[in-house]
């Protein structure tokens, strides 16, 4: 039988999720959100575009949640979007109500889900849907650090003139301006990539990184970036669903590990079957470590503000 995957929110991330997802014959697709109209058209269109591109998956937009009911996966990509000027964590309180109302549905409909949390701010909404939802912390991921890896990778084979393949690396603690990409971990093609640049060119990019998001979200004015954001959380998806025991930086329920307690962050962890199955725990240097709790910390004061 398919699996069946509900995607929360039928805005550009959520319907470009829909999208692979149908194009990858991963799963059915529900589309949900509270706008009438717009996950119907959207649904019925990508339904539409199966017969061309070869998928027999079906895709289906609705207001219902009785639709979505016993899926495999959610995706929760509903929530305000960030303007230019606003940080992610302006966000806060108004995502926080979003978030805890739909993960409370979603659960009450699919008990036995996983759910990866795209909606901002990244790390204090996946704190948020793992207490509505009242799961085992291996089934809620937050999905940031493919994104934040992927756009360090982009600007490091872009720097190189290599293959994005080649360049291998990940980025640690809370998707925010305080994340920690870790030049000592990424290699080119096996290479360290502190042989390969300077200092100053790295930090140039781990600036650039950081401010990411900002940076699409600058050019758009009205919205922010979909296309990375939606191939993470697909990549995501398939590690679990082809049980690849894939290691990928998530955002994370930790208890203790990397000396944090009670706190979704990020960290590199092994995707399979049963969604999170290994935090996966680094040597860091005291500046690493020092700078992966300063993010931590920066998580920690949007939880204590929502009180999740
Ligand atoms: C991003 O990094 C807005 O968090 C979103 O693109």
């Amino acid at each position: 039988m398919r699996k069946k995957i509900t995607v929360v929110g039928s805005g550009n991330v959520g319907a470009t999720v829909a999208h692979r997802l149908a194009d990858k014959q991963l799963a059915d697709v529900v589309l949900v959100d509270i706008l009438e109209g717009v996950p119907q058209g959207k649904g019925l269109d990508l339904l539409e575009a199966g017969p061309i591109e070869g998928y027999d998956v079906r895709v289906k937009g609705t207001n219902d949640y009785a639709d979505t009911a016993n899926s495999d996966l959610v995706v929760m990509t509903a929530g305000f979007p960030r303007k230019p000027g606003m940080s992610r964590d302006d966000l806060l309180k108004a995502n926080y109500d979003v978030v805890k109302g739909t993960i409370e549905k979603v659960a009450r409909h699919s008990p036995e889900c996983f759910i990866i949390v795209v909606t901002n701010p990244l790390d204090a909404m996946a704190q948020t849907a793992f207490k509505a939802s009242g799961f085992s912390k291996n089934r809620v991921i937050g999905m940031a650090g493919v994104l934040d890896t992927a756009r360090y990778r982009s600007f490091l084979a872009e720097a190189l003139n290599v293959s994005v393949q080649n360049v291998q690396g990940f980025v640690l603690g809370g998707h925010g301006d305080t994340m920690v990409p870790v030049p000592r971990y990424t290699t080119v093609a096996g290479i360290p990539v502190t042989e390969l640049l300077p200092k100053d060119k790295l930090d140039t990019i781990i600036k650039r990184t950081r401010n990411g998001g900002a940076e699409i979200v600058n050019y758009l004015k009205t919205g922010s970036a979909f296309y990375a954001p939606s191939a993470a959380v697909v990549e995501m998806i398939e590690a679990i669903f082809r049980d690849r025991k894939k290691i990928l930086p998530c955002a994370a329920y930790l208890e203790g590990e990397y000396g944090i307690n009670g706190l979704f962050v990020g960290v590199p962890a092994k995707l399979g079957a049963r969604g999170i199955e290994q935090i996966v725990e680094i040597k860091l240097t005291a500046e690493e470590q020092a700078a992966l709790k300063k993010s931590a910390d920066a998580v920690k004061e949007l939880t204590d503000i929502i009180g999740v």
